[in-house]
């Protein structure tokens, strides 16, 4: 877990403070699912379940290890994100989906989704993950290395925009000679009726 200490201009120790906002990152657990969907209509919209990437991400289970909530000291979740193993095209290479990432719009702009994003790439690198791939606004990405340089020769599996799709290596090269259409290569979900809305 990211120490709240390590954040700038967070407190470990109180609530607000000013525009300041003390928060940990934690796994996600099956109590925050109803709290992260709520979470996510607020901050996206009803939309967001027409994403390609959504394609990748239904039905199954987040990569093992790596789904996170922002919490506050009374533990509501603030923010979320989630990665998800894909294949890239027909062959065996394996990457991450970053997403979705969202912050509870009252606190944007406090770093909460900064710590996320940090500490969903660290944890995905700790666990020998090789690349992660994600749909999103570069300008905001960029900060953490993601680039469309490597994702030329990869699609998503329905409509995006090209600019968006972004891509980190996490171990050098690992996208070189990678090409074609990403498919989900997650674990399957048994179907509770919330988990499918993620
Ligand atoms: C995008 C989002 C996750 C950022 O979380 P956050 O906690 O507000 O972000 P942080 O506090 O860590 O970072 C704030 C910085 O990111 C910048 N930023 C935020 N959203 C941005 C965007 N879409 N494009 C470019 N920069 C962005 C802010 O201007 C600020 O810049 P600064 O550090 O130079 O002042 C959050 O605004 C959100 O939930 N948005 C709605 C959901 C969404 O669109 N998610 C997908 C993002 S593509």
């Amino acid at each position: 877990m990211l120490p709240p200490s390590a954040l700038p201009g967070i407190s470990p120790t109180r609530g607000e403070i000013g525009s300041c906002v003390a928060f940990t990152i934690a796994a996600e657990t099956p109590s925050d699912v109803a709290a992260r969907e709520a979470l996510l209509d607020r901050a996206m919209g009803p939309q967001r379940r027409r994403k390609s990437s959504e394609k990748l991400r239904r039905g199954r289970l987040p990569s093992a290890g790596l789904a996170f909530v922002a919490r506050d000291a009374a533990g509501a979740v603030l923010g979320t994100v989630r990665l998800w193993d894909v294949r890239l095209g027909e062959g065996r290479a394996r990457a991450l989906l970053l997403g979705p990432l969202a912050v509870e719009p009252s606190l944007k702009g406090a770093g909460v989704g900064s710590a996320l994003m940090c500490h969903a790439i660290a944890e995905a690198e700790s666990l020998g993950h090789r690349a992660i791939l994600l749909v999103g606004d570069a300008p905001y990405y960029a900060r953490f290395g993601f680039s469309a340089d490597k994702t030329g020769s990869l699609a998503m599996p329905g409509p995006y925009e090209r600019h968006r799709f972004l891509a980190l290596e996490l171990v050098e090269g690992a996208l070189d000679g990678a090409s074609g259409v990403l498919k989900a290569a997650g674990r399957r979900q048994r179907s509770t009726g919330l988990e499918t809305a993620a």
